[in-house]
């Protein structure tokens, strides 16, 4: 991986750390992914050849960079939705900064709506947002999700509870088979069986 990508996300993960050892709430932290399921997600993008990925939740950009960097390898992009403009801004200044902007496009406002009325087809979905909205936001993507396309979604562990619906949907889920993947917070993958 280029260094100036790796730069950004070691910055990223310090504070990261540092703002959790603090015990800061949420919405005083850039919330980033666990750095294994960052790496996770990395290795999955690449080992899928995925072109066009999706990501719900940008926060600070940290999960991007991972999604983006393995994007980049394959000659694909992410699109990645947040609905905080500040956590925008701010991701918009990493991605500069780690040479991925030309990859990444970020939709702004409420993930239920800037996803809707897109049609690209979709090779990989990451999720890591409002907990109550993840299986909106799993429908707005799922009739351009391809063949063999995955789902990631994060907190699967961490979050059981009140994910509880959305585990329950995506492990019963005729054309899907998924698995819950306790790495870093926990991961739900899903793949779709037929287009
Ligand atoms: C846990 S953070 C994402 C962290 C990021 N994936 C990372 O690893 O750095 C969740 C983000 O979802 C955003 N969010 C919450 N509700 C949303 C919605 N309805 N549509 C789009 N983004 C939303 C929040 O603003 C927040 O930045």
């Amino acid at each position: 991986m280029e260094p100036e990508v790796l730069d950004v996300i070691a910055r990223l993960e310090m504070r990261d750390q540092q703002e959790r050892s603090l015990g800061l709430v949420g919405s005083d932290r850039i919330q980033a992914v666990h750095p294994d399921s960052g790496r996770l997600l990395y290795v999955l993008a690449l080992a899928k050849e995925s072109k066009s990925i999706v990501e719900v939740g940008t926060s600070h950009g940290y999960s991007t960079l991972w999604l983006a960097a393995a994007a980049k390898v394959n000659g694909g992009r992410v699109v990645t939705c947040d609905i905080n403009p500040e956590r925008i801004a701010a991701a918009r200044q990493n991605f500069a900064d780690a040479g991925l902007a030309d990859v990444i496009e970020i939709l702004e406002g409420d993930a239920r709506e800037t996803l809707r009325g897109r049609s690209e087809p979709v090779d990989l979905l990451f999720i890591d947002s409002e907990k109550s909205y993840y299986e909106t936001f799993f429908d707005a993507v799922y009739q351009r999700l391809v063949k063999g396309g995955m789902v990631v979604a994060d907190n699967a562990v961490s979050h059981q509870d009140e994910l509880e619906d959305y585990i329950s949907y995506v492990e019963n889920h005729p054309n899907l088979e998924s698995a819950r993947v306790p790495i870093g917070r926990g991961l739900e993958i899903s793949v779709k069986l037929t287009a």
